[in-house]
């Protein structure tokens, strides 16, 4: 059952259980015309039989045996389109007129005076039907007194022909209502089902962060499944929140105290002078700053999976102004580091400026491009932050780009996975930062790239929006 309805569409089966019964009721009554049809041309020919019977006996009596004139003969031919055949005995049983070997009726009938016999038999390599009677006779004229019989056989052209007429114009209603009834149930079936298909097409369009209850007007059958959906979506909803809640509570909760310890042990660091304690400390400010970042990085995941996004408020940005603050911002950071962070704008006064945008996590992102740059590349290496105005294909794009060591393109792809790192990975870091990029470019509807940086040194990594 499970099976059939794995393969059979709803379609199918309505359309079928709509027609079947139709189609067997139809099937039923063109038997049941064909039958009375038959009879009905059965009878007709056995009274023409009975009136064939009487007329020739009399004209054969009248004419004292002659043969029915030839003319008689071919008038009745058009008339009815058959053969007839006939003969007629006299009292004595004697042959009177017609052809003698006329098939006869079977032995054991008794025929009553008056009462015609009919029965269906063989002549001249046709089918006949045939007609016995007797009857008394007494005719002055001819001198012929008692029981004449006579017998007629008529071939049944006429009859099948009649028959076949009949049921060829019922079969073309039959076929003809059948397809007509076709098409009404399938634009029936089309209407009733346009409903599910909205609300199939409703889901497909759905993004996966999309768990919004379904609001689609659906037929009565069809709202317990809609709202036995919206509840589970509902559930799925409330259990995503609770567990991104979860993460951002876990990493706020750990951060100040994390915090704390990293202080009181650089404190402790500077004010302590065995070459043991300090080794001691050196690890576990070390072990706190990993463990700070970490915490850090899961927050920031927490804010720009797809549940978190909501929380930011999307409006217009223009990346060349926000991407030349970010930059500014990380100057600091780049001498500590010995690098040389500039900005190149080659907005070349094209648009810059994208329509809804979400700065917290477009922060999220480049500030992670800027640190990964200046964390593997060494000392001296210079970064670029770039932006390039709208173009005939793409919306504006970012570009971070460094001549450090790079990534292999054949690492490009799993590097944007969560919790990845490459050799080049010194201590620092969790291997969340790309995977945090490739989440916000998601949430923009931009693309993501990873590429060799100038001189096919060092890395860019390009966000192309729309
Ligand atoms: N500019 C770069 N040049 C060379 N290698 C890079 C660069 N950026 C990233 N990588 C490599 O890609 C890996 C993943 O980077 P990603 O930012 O996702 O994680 P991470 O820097 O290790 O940790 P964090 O989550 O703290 O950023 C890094 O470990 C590093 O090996
Ligand atoms: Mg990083």
């Amino acid at each position: 059952m499970t099976e059939n309805l794995k393969t059979t569409s709803l379609r199918a089966r309505l359309l079928m259980w709509l027609l079947l019964p139709g189609m067997i009721m139809a099937t039923g009554l063109l038997a049941k015309n064909y039958l009375s049809v038959s009879e009905v041309a059965n009878r007709i020919q056995d009274r023409l039989l009975v009136a064939l019977a009487v007329t020739i006996s009399e004209h054969a009596i009248k004419s004292s045996g002659d043969l029915l004139s030839r003319d008689i003969e071919l008038l009745l031919e058009q008339f009815t389109r058959d053969n007839t055949y006939y003969r007629v005995q006299g009292p004595d049983g004697a042959f009177v007129t017609g052809d003698f070997g006329l098939p006869r009726p079977p032995q054991d009938v008794v025929l009553q005076p008056g009462v015609p016999y009919f029965y269906n038999a063989h002549y001249r390599n046709e089918d006949v039907r045939a007609v016995t009677m007797k009857y008394l006779v007494s005719d002055p004229s001819s001198n012929v007194h008692g029981w004449v019989s006579i017998d007629v056989n008529q071939t049944r052209r006429q009859r099948d022909s009649l028959i076949y007429d009949e049921l060829m114009g019922s079969t073309t209603d039959y076929l003809v209502l059948m397809f007509l009834s076709g098409i009404f149930a399938w634009i029936g079936v089309s209407h009733g089902l346009a409903p599910l298909q909205r609300l199939q097409q409703a889901i497909r369009r759905r993004s996966t962060d999309d768990l919004r209850p379904i609001r689609h007007a659906m037929p009565k059958e069809v709202t317990e499944v809609v709202s036995s959906l919206n509840a589970l979506l509902a559930r799925l909803e409330s259990s995503i929140t609770a567990n991104q809640r979860f993460i951002a509570d876990a990493s706020h909760q750990l951060r100040t105290p994390l915090a704390a310890v990293q202080a009181e042990a650089e404190w402790a660091l500077r004010n302590i002078h065995s070459d043991e304690d300090r080794q001691a400390l050196e690890r576990i400010v070390e072990q706190t700053r990993e463990t700070a970042r970490l915490t850090s990085q899961l927050l920031n995941l927490a804010r720009v999976s797809p549940e978190g996004r909501k929380a930011g408020t999307l409006s217009k940005v223009n990346l060349l102004s926000f991407a030349a603050r970010v930059t500014a911002e990380k100057v600091r950071a780049a001498l500590n580091y010995e690098i040389d962070l500039g900005f190149d704008d080659q907005s070349d006064g094209l648009n810059c400026e994208i329509e809804t945008g979400n700065e917290v996590l477009l922060r999220e992102a480049l500030c992670n491009l800027i640190d990964n740059a200046m964390i593997y590349s060494p000392a001296g290496s210079t970064i670029t932050v770039r932006v390039i105005g709208s173009g005939a294909v793409t919306g504006p794009i970012i570009e971070v780009e460094d001549n450090g060591p790079g990534i292999a393109p054949e690492d490009r792809e799993r590097v944007l996975g969560r919790f990845v790192r490459l050799e080049n990975a010194n201590k620092q870091g969790c291997g969340l930062g790309l995977a945090i990029v490739k989440e916000v470019a998601d949430a923009h509807d931009a693309v993501l790239s990873l590429e060799d940086g100038v001189d096919g040194k060092g890395l860019r990594v390009r966000i192309a929006f729309r």
